[in-house]
Order: structure tokens, then sequence, then C-alpha cells
């Protein structure tokens, strides 16, 4: 199969190059920029030299793109670039992954209110939200897949099945996640200075973090009601990694032997997903470089919480990574393909 990447400079679009190229079952036949236009990828992508197969940057050039012979485009763009980007894909009859928030909110105003005007949302009917591991069965048959964000997938991998399930309750939920710098891009902004973010931390983005949106509108999907939660996201002095620490009400009666009943049961034979030891906690130094999320939890009798903990890679589970483990599974190769 040809893929191509629309917006390969960037972080998550260089994550993707880098699993691509290394991919069996895949020819990446566009890698795009509009700042790198001409150039070889290794000289981009310095950590590719001798390993870019001679591909150069080629504009972002939505027609023209659309009319090459590309099956699948992963979009690494900004939200409201990739909605127009993904009109003439598909008019194209292309299929898209879409990295960007553009697509992950089923509802319209909502988008609106977290993002501003969507650019097509004539096509939000033929998009569905693909987390791999909870993903209703009927995805494979739309022509755009919305990737899910970094941070909603550390939150969305633990909680949705316990919220499914009645575990917990769907009160009182605050999650306090940490992420590395590339979260936030490759942009050069005065708070992502190194001086300014390293041996510092803090908080950021309290009450109206964008990707709330999309983390209570999965939520509501997998238990069923309107669910709220206190979402705390930080920034870390790491390069990449997210650590999400979730605190819940168990629910009457349920303990941690109930938890972990879930999660084995929603998580059987899936090789993304690692549930370890209640006590022992993830560690962004340990699934930095997979497409790995780590689980674990504990249950508090003094407070009746659940103190739930993961930890994934930004860029590969959060990001590119998800995005290539989709692909796989869309193209009916093994999951894992090029991934580990
Ligand atoms: N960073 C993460 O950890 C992460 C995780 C999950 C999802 N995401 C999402 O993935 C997308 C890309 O994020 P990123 O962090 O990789 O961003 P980034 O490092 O800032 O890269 C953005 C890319 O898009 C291109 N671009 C920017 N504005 C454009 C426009 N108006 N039209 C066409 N191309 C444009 C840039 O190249 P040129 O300017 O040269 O065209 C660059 O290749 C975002 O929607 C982000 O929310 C990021």
């Amino acid at each position: 199969m040809n893929v191509g990447v629309v917006g390969a400079s960037g972080y998550s679009g260089e994550t993707l190059v880098k699993l691509l190229l290394g991919h069996p079952l895949v020819t990446l036949g566009a890698v795009t920029s509009r700042q790198q236009v001409g150039k070889p990828l290794a000289q981009v992508i310095p950590a590719l030299r001798g390993a870019d197969r001679g591909l150069r940057f080629v504009d972002s050039n939505a027609a023209a793109l659309a009319a090459s012979d590309i099956e699948l485009f992963f979009l690494a763009l900004p939200h409201g670039a990739a909605a127009t980007f993904a009109k003439p894909f598909i008019a194209a009859g292309k299929k898209v992954i879409d990295l960007s928030a553009d697509f992950r909110i089923a509802d319209l105003a909502t988008y609106t209110r977290y993002y501003g005007d969507h650019q097509a949302p004539e096509l939000l009917a033929q998009a569905r939200y693909v987390l791999p591991e909870l993903a209703p069965a009927d995805w494979k048959r739309f022509p755009i897949v919305a990737a899910p964000g970094c941070y909603p997938t550390s939150i969305l991998v633990p909680l949705a099945p316990l919220l499914r399930d009645g575990v917990v309750t769907r009160e009182h939920i605050v999650a306090n996640s940490f992420s590395g710098v590339s979260g936030a891009g490759r942009k050069v902004e005065g708070n992502y200075l190194f001086v300014e973010r390293a041996e510092s931390a803090t908080a950021y983005g309290l009450l109206k973090h964008r990707h709330l949106a999309e983390i209570e509108e999965q939520l509501a999907l997998h238990s069923g009601a309107p669910t709220v939660i206190q979402f705390n996201p930080h920034l870390a002095p790491m390069r990449r990694g997210i650590a999400t620490t979730i605190t819940v009400p168990a629910a009457p009666g349920a303990n941690v032997d109930n938890l972990y009943a879930t999660w084995h049961n929603a998580y059987k034979g899936r090789p993304f997903i690692q549930l370890l030891p209640s006590g022992e906690t993830p560690d962004t130094a340990f699934v930095t470089g997979t497409n790995r999320v780590d689980l674990s939890a504990v249950h508090d009798v003094r407070t009746g919480n659940f103190v739930i903990t993961s930890a994934l890679d930004n860029l590969l589970k959060g990001a590119g990574g998800q995005a290539v483990q989709i692909m796989n599974l869309w193209s009916g190769f093994p999951e894992t393909t090029g991934l580990v």
C-alpha cells in the first residue's frame, strides 16, 4: 500500500515517517511540508541519514496530493488545516487517518466551543474516533479515522472499561497528567524554550484544556451517561512521555480485584496494553520508544478511591504509533507490524 504523511516535518509527522520507512507492508510515497519543500528527508530529519530511501519533501498541496496514487494519508497537521486536506482526499476516494482534533469530536457544537469553526463539518458523519482497544467494531467502513489525542489515550484506556462495567463512580473523577514538551509540537514559543522548561514543572490549561472535549465525549459513550472529569494537565521537564494519575471513587463494594478483572477482560490479548501489578507504578522511562500503555491501580481504603496510573509515549501510542496501529488493523495487517 502506498501511503503519505502530510506535515511530515513536525514531531508527529517525523515519528510517522520513521515508523513507515521501517514498515514491511507499506511504501512511503510522499512526505510533505510547506517550509521544507525540495529538501532531502534526511536533511530535515538527520536521524534518517542513509535510510531515507532518496525521499524529498514535496509541498503540502492538497489538490496535487489528492490526484496522486497515494491510497492512505496520515494528517499530522494542526486542527483546522487537517480538515481542509481531508476534503479533497475524501472526494478523491483516499483513506485518511487524522492525528488532529478535527474529526475526534462527533458533536459539532462541542468542537466549535473548544476549537472554533469546523472547516469540513459535512465530513463528520464519515469519520470515526478509533482508540483501537476500545473502538466499536464497525469503524473500518468509514473513510476518515480520527486518531485519539495523547492525554485522552492515557485517560480513556484505564477509565473507559471501568465506567462501562460500573467498577467506579461517574462522579469526582480527577486526572492529573504530566506531559513531555514535545506534546506541544515543534513550535517556537517562549513557554517552550529550554530555559523555561528545564528543571521546572507547571500546571497549565486548567478547566479549559481542549482535550476535555474528546475525553468527556468518549467517557459518556463508554459509561452511557454524561460524564464530567477534572483534568489537570502539567508540563514536565522531559522531551516525551505522558504520566497520568487518576483518582476516582470505587463503586460501592468494588475492590482492586474487581478493577483488575475488568481490565484483564477488556485487554486480554491486546499487545499494546500492559497491566502492572497493583502497587507497581508505570514510568515514562519504560514506555518511551514503544507503542504501549502501562497501567496500574491501588485502592485507598481511607478515601474509598482507586488511584490509577498510566504511562505512554505521546509521540507513539499518543500519536504516530497509534496511527500506524490503526492502519495495520484497517488494512488487515498484523496489529503489531512495524511497532514495538
Ligand atoms: N505532539 C504530540 O505529542 C501530539 C500527539 C497527538 C496528536 N498530535 C496532533 O498532531 C498534529 C501535529 O502535531 P505536532 O505536534 O506534530 O505539530 P508540529 O510539530 O507543530 O508539526 C506541524 C506540521 O504541520 C505542518 N503545518 C503547520 N501548519 C500548517 C498548515 N496551515 N497547512 C499545512 N501544513 C501545516 C508543519 O510543516 P510546515 O509548516 O513546513 O508546512 C509541520 O509539518 C496536531 O494536530 C496535534 O494536535 C500531536
